[in-house]
């Protein structure tokens, strides 16, 4: 391990070449956020801020920081995950300059000790992606809430226990809720889970999905990319839901729904996508056929109750990396890939660069948009969750088809006129 107190601890500084090509990969695919680096590096409005993030340390991740410093920001960084960090791209950030506390197979220990040396530098805005920041600071430091004027949320998990919070009147300063905007939930969650999932299945296990039983536990809008794109390789999609409108919606998308006790019997691969505890648990793992492969994608570790598998373990053992082997009664195989953590960032690389050029454009706006309101132009309130701006979300997707070559019509003034005229019938 490579460490500077007060600035960095890394698995290997020396992995930071290799970590600076992958981040000059992404920023060639994520068009979107480099102009806005371009454009708010002239004007650093984020200069004499700084800001405490906690986000999965992957190239795209890279991007997304160095154009906060681009853009005049101070950063302390951990990753939001033990098992997603990308040593090498943590080495260069280190050797930026950038502090971070990150390296892939944390124990839990570690990732808090990670969390709370992002603290040090007593931040003024938070950047989440789970919660886990913002939850330390409320539980551990709420002293040094009083110097933080905004934070930022990235995923479906974090915002419902952060609105949950604000619901009670907990939440002691404003947050957007990132992952709300339409250009973040309508891609990222949907192709980004979809392809990153898949990948990290495949690169776990190496099998072929054609022809498997592959049951998709939620139908979310992750659960839904997931599902869609094995179905393209040819799997058996069966859904399993506890929302009848979700259930509904995957019959008609051509999924068999049914529920996990009698998926549990019939799946090949499983994969959880709930965002809740206790998925798969002991009597599914009971009924399960030989050599069933489990995995989660879910941000917390808690969907697959490993304990109940682990109560049933006759012998286990590692087959490859992310992949491990039970046995169970009747001399039954489970694996279980990346130790039920989201197997997309474990096992993978997480979400391509190109749908992550949307998310983090919405990161970045978000977080100027906080300091925006600090220096006066908005009012935001101390125990609010914030959506971002509908027009936010349009300029993005505009830049987004700009940067693909690709064109759309607009509205004629006639056009207009007709569609706001309730007078107007048949
Ligand atoms: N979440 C999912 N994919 C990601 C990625 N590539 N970078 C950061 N966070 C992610």
């Amino acid at each position: 391990m490579d460490e500077k107190q007060g600035q960095y601890k890394v698995r290997d500084l020396k992995l930071a070449d290799a970590g600076r090509r992958q981040i000059e990969w992404a920023e060639s695919r994520m068009p979107v956020l480099m102009k806005l680096r371009e454009t708010y590096s002239k004007t650093k409005p984020l200069a004499g801020y700084k800001i405490a993030g906690c986000l999965h340390v992957t190239k795209e991740t890279a991007v997304l920081i160095e154009t906060l410093r681009a853009a005049g920001a101070e950063i302390s960084w951990s990753g939001c995950n033990p098992l997603s960090t990308n040593d090498e791209v943590a080495a260069a950030l280190a050797a930026n300059g950038v502090q971070i506390y990150a390296w892939y197979g944390l124990n839990v220990e570690e990732f808090y000790w990670c969390i709370d040396r992002t603290l040090d530098f007593k931040p003024n805005l938070t950047l989440d992606d789970g919660a886990d920041l913002i939850f330390t600071v409320h539980n551990k430091y709420p002293e040094l809430a009083e110097d933080i004027i905004g934070g930022t949320e990235e995923t479906t998990t974090g915002v419902h226990r952060l609105r949950a919070m604000a619901d009670d009147g907990k939440l002691v300063y404003p947050v957007i809720a990132v992952n709300d905007a339409e250009t973040k939930w309508d891609f990222d969650n949907v192709y980004g889970t979809g392809q990153s999932t898949l990948d990290g299945v495949i690169r776990a296990t190496s099998v072929m999905l054609a022809g498997k039983n592959l049951v998709v536990a939620g139908y979310g809008h992750c659960g839904k990319g997931v599902a869609m794109r094995a179905k393209g390789m040819g799997a058996n999609v069966i859904i399993t839901e506890i929302k009848a409108t979700a259930a509904l919606k995957a019959t008609l998308e051509g999924m068999q729904v049914m529920t996990m006790d009698e998926a549990a019997k019939v799946g090949d691969i499983f994969i959880t996508a709930t965002g809740i505890k206790d998925v798969l648990v002991g009597r599914h793992f009971d009924s399960m056929k030989d050599g069933a492969i489990i995995c989660n994608t879910g941000h917390y570790d808690c969907e697959i109750n490993i304990p109940e598998l682990e109560d049933r373990m006759a012998t286990k053992r590692t087959i490859r990396a992310n992949c491990e082997e039970y046995t169970v009664s009747g001399n039954r195989r489970i694996y279980l890939l990346a130790q039920g953590r989201l197997v997309n960032l474990a096992a993978a690389e997480g979400h391509p660069s190109e749908v992550m050029d949307m998310s983090f454009a919405n990161q970045f706006m978000s977080q100027v948009r906080l300091v925006m309101a600090h220096k006066g132009e908005e009012v935001l309130e101390r125990n609010k969750v914030y959506d971002i701006p509908v027009t936010q979300d349009q300029e993005i997707a505009s830049v987004k088809l700009a940067t693909m070559g690709l064109n759309i019509d607009k509205l004629t003034e006639a056009q207009y006129t007709y569609s706001m005229d309730y007078a107007a019938g048949t």
